[in-house]
Parts: structure tokens; C-alpha cells; sequence
């Protein structure tokens, strides 16, 4: 348990000095995405998309697209886009059915500052 501890507040720290070093906040419509709120509701989408920070979700799955790195304000708008129906995928549909106007913001938040130097980060 110890352990487990210590593994879920590394990522969070070394996503705070990441945050640092890049310093910007990108804008989703007028919301302030947050990427630590953000890491907070990455649980939904790690079976599909490979989350760094995770390593027991290695394989990248094919045709799903790789989100870390991807502009914030991107991600926020195309998860908008499949809640709305005018993307059309069915599953992506579904999940962004549940998610606010602030999780897409925090969602794409987080997605935005994970780089190829982030730790444990199967994408670099
Ligand atoms: C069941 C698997 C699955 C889950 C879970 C899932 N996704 Fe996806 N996602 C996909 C697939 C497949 C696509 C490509 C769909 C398409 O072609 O429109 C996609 C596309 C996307 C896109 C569009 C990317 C682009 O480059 O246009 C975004 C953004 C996205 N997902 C975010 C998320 C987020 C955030 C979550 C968690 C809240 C999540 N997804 C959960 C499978 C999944």
C-alpha cells in the first residue's frame, strides 16, 4: 500500500514541474482547463488511449489517436464535437456524453503537457 502511495504522487509532482518548465495555460472556449484536475479523470479513457504515467497500459492500440502532446483547446473541441453528434464515433460519442465543459477543458489540459520527457511515458 505503501507503494501504491508512492507511485500516485510521483506522476502528480512530475506533472506539476512540467507544468513550470512549459508555463502556459491554453484556453477551451472561455474555460480555464486545470491538468491536474485533468489527471484526475484520465481513468476513463486509459484503456483505449496510452496515458503516460501509466505503464501497465502499454501497447499503443491501433487507430486510436495518441493525445499526449495534442493541443489542449484541440481535444476539448473534438471531445465537444463527439458530444454533440458531428463526430461520430460511436464509443468517443458515448464518453464525451458524460463529461462537462470543464472536464473536456481539464481533459485536454492534461493531455497538452505530457511530452516525450514526461516519466513513464510509453509515447517517447
Ligand atoms: C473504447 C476506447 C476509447 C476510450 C475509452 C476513449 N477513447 Fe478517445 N478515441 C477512441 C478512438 C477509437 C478514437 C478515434 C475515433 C474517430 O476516428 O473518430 C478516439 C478519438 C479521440 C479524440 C479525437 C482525437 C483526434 O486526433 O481527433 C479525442 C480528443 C479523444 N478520443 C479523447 C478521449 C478522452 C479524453 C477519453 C477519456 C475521457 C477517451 N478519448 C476515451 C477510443 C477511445
Amino acid at each position: 500500500m505503501i507503494f501504491m502511495k508512492k507511485h500516485r504522487i510521483l506522476p502528480q509532482l512530475a506533472l506539476a514541474a512540467s507544468l513550470a518548465f512549459t508555463g502556459f495555460v491554453a484556453h477551451a472556449a472561455d474555460l480555464k482547463g486545470d491538468p491536474i484536475a485533468g489527471q484526475g479523470k484520465v481513468w476513463l479513457c486509459i484503456g483505449c488511449h496510452s496515458i503516460p504515467d501509466y505503464r501497465a497500459d502499454y501497447p499503443l492500440v491501433y487507430r486510436v489517436p495518441i493525445l499526449g502532446g495534442q493541443n489542449g483547446a484541440y481535444i476539448a473541441s473534438s471531445l465537444a464535437a463527439y458530444k454533440k453528434g458531428e463526430r461520430k464515433h460511436p464509443t468517443m460519442r458515448s464518453i464525451a456524453a458524460s463529461l462537462s465543459d470543464q472536464d473536456m477543458a481539464d481533459l485536454g489540459e492534461y493531455y497538452a503537457v505530457q511530452s516525450a520527457s514526461s516519466p513513464n511515458n510509453p509515447l517517447k
